[in-house]
């Protein structure tokens, strides 16, 4: 796949961006990147803040009409992998992933990405992948602060001096995700990377409050499965929770 960069001081929000630049016939693997974003979007419905300047706010468009469509959620957790080696890659940082698709460090939320799709008659017409990276950002709003980190201060803790740049952490995502996702179009499923999630996957073996709208309860978190989807054991049984329509969280606050 040609990454093909379009970068922008000041967006909205870069999911939107390159949703608008579709029509004009854009290629698969086209990236549009921002300074900062007006009105970034976040997962459920949240705001994703990009202030000036100290972070990665970026998205790539596909067009993976051979996939099944029930399959391209995957592509998420795809992303997430793609950032947590980049990361490790770049800084000798050790990333850890709350399934499905946020990256932490040292217990605390660097990266957050939404990806979003559209598609009739069971075919898909794109797929944006959006992905926001905190690198220099110092401060957070009040409701995040417990929960947020960036690469800086985390690298900070570490007694590091390495220098971050947003664009050497965008150009390392999208270049692993890339090759991640050339596999991809083959399985359809997260085999190639199950070990290296399953590996940092922060909740393996934490007990977890799983969100189904048809009844919330609580279990161990045991691993993601190469569907994506993952296993966690309660009342004596193992569930397959599937990203799209359940969210879990840990018992004790954020993880
Ligand atoms: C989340 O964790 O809630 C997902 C956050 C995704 C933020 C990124 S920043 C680049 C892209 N553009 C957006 O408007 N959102 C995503």
């Amino acid at each position: 796949m040609k990454i093909t960069p379009i970068y922008y001081e000041e967006i909205d929000s870069t999911n939107n961006e390159i949703k608008r630049l579709i029509p004009q016939g854009i290629s698969e693997g086209t990236v549009v990147s921002a300074g900062m974003q007006t009105a970034g979007r976040g997962r459920s419905g949240h705001d994703w803040t990009s202030p000036p300047n100290v972070s990665v706010a970026t998205s790539m468009v596909l067009f993976p009409k051979e996939v099944n469509v029930y399959h391209i959620p995957r592509l998420t957790l795809l992303a997430a992998v793609a950032v947590s080696m980049a990361v490790e890659q770049l800084y000798g940082l050790k990333t850890q992933i709350k399934w499905p698709n946020d990256i932490l460090v040292h217990d605390k939320k660097m990266c957050g990405i939404l990806t979003e799709m559209e598609a009739h008659k069971g075919e898909v017409d794109y797929v944006v992948v959006g992905i926001g990276v905190n690198v220099h950002n110092r401060e957070f709003s009040p409701d995040i602060a417990f929960k947020a980190t960036s690469l800086d201060l985390a690298l900070e803790e570490e007694n590091s001096v390495t220098p971050t740049h947003c664009k050497d952490v965008a150009e390392a995502i999208w270049e692993n995700f890339a090759k991640l996702y050339e596999v991809f179009l083959h399985t359809e499923d997260l085999t190639e990377v199950l070990h290296y999630y399953n590996e940092r996957l922060i909740n393996r073996n934490r007990r977890v409050r799983v969100l189904d709208p048809l009844g919330e309860y609580e279990g161990v978190a045991k691993e993601m499965l190469p569907t994506g989807e993952l296993l966690v054991e309660a009342d004596g049984q193992l569930k397959k929770i599937d990203s799209g329509e359940v969210s879990v969280r840990g018992i004790y606050g954020y993880v």
